[in-house]
């Protein structure tokens, strides 16, 4: 059984402000992560929906790298008001974000 009717990843990994990979906390994925967390409440949808964040999902240099399940739907998240649009269209729409989606998928 799939405990969660979707599943939302958000890569808070730090590195080094040095390393040459960067990192998603650099580009204030927190702050997106918290988005995702809060709305799932505010929305009564905690229990159903669950946001966590995660460590690197390997697709640093598009950060801050999110990525919807089941749908295995990734994204590339640089303002909180792309989160705020990712919750309103996908996680309550079902209807992905088709401008914030990492090209690969297209
Ligand atoms: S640091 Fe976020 S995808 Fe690698």
């Amino acid at each position: 059984m799939i405990p969660y009717e979707k599943h939302i990843l958000v890569c808070t990994n730090r590195r080094d402000p040095q390393n040459p990979k960067g990192s998603c906390a650099h580009s204030d994925a927190e702050s997106i992560c918290e988005v995702f967390k809060k709305e799932l409440a505010l929305r009564g949808l905690r229990g159903r929906m669950r946001a966590n964040s995660s460590g690197c999902l390997d697709q640093c240099s598009k950060g801050p790298v999110v990525v919807v399940y089941p749908e295995a739907v990734w994204y590339q998240v640089p303002t909180v008001a792309d989160a705020h649009e990712i919750i309103e269209q996908h996680i309550v729409g079902g209807q992905p974000v088709s401008r914030l989606r990492i090209a690969s998928q297209d």
